[in-house]
């Protein structure tokens, strides 16, 4: 954490925006530089989804969904191994198997499901009542903290989208083709935006970041600007 920033406000930044464009990279960079609580909104529809398909939920039943979520507890840990706060699902750290693709090929319909974003976004904004938080998801912004003091909306080109996720996949299962992973971006980018509660869309007050052509530490420079104009 920069050293003269204890002094200062602290604010919500939201991190909105398609899939695999770099969110979390982002989300974490500016956390850690900030010394706020980074949460990755996604990984809790992901476990959400986790433990439908464990447990053969019927998600078109609503009955059956608000069976489930009753019994779904979600919480955060940071681990000082990975240096990264890690999800819990009922006291099972589901960080690492949340992140398959058969988890990603389902949890855009579950993040679908009014009473599963009606769970997933009061457990958010009960996070964000000490300010000091940097969230990515795709409502975020406009939804969850529609008063965020800092907004960011990120894109990037497709193809290279594709291509970073598929590098991430490839390096747990060699199985895995490109193919696979380009279907499944585009699926979820479909759904998360045409879905009828709080589709993924940018917010009017947020600030757009392609980073097609961006290194990690040029695209952190640009964002550390705006969290300094918010901040000073
Ligand atoms: O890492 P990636 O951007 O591919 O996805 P994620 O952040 O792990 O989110 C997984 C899925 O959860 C998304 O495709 C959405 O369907 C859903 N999601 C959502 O509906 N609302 C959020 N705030 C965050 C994620």
């Amino acid at each position: 954490m920069l050293p003269f920033l204890h002094r200062m406000k602290k604010i919500i930044i939201t991190i909105d925006g398609w899939s695999s464009c770099g969110k979390s990279t982002l989300a974490k960079q500016l956390a850690k530089s900030l010394g706020y609580v980074y949460i990755d909104s996604g990984a809790m529809y992901r476990a959400i989804t986790l433990y439908f398909l464990r447990n053969h939920i019927d998600w078109t039943d609503v009955k059956e969904v608000n069976g489930a979520l009753n019994n779904i507890l979600l919480h955060f840990e940071f681990n000082p191994k990975s240096q990264q706060s890690e999800i819990f699902l009922n006291d099972e750290n589901v960080e690492y198997v949340i992140r398959d693709l058969v988890v990603a090929e389902k949890v855009s319909d579950v993040a679908a499901i009014k009473e599963v974003r009606e769970f997933a976004v009061a457990q958010q904004q009960k996070m964000g009542e000490q300010k000091g938080i940097v969230m990515d998801g795709r409502d975020i912004g406009t939804t969850v903290f529609p008063n965020a003091e800092l907004k960011i909306f990120m894109t990037a080109d497709s193809a290279i989208r594709v291509e970073r996720r598929f590098k991430e996949l490839y390096e747990k299962n060699p199985n895995i083709t490109i193919e696979e992973v380009k279907a499944n971006l585009e699926l979820r980018d479909y759904i998360d935006s045409h879905r009828e509660i709080s589709p993924l869309r940018k917010a009017d007050d947020a600030f757009v970041l392609d980073n097609t052509n961006l290194t990690m530490s040029e695209q952190f420079e640009i964002v550390f600007l705006r969290v300094a104009k918010v901040l000073l």
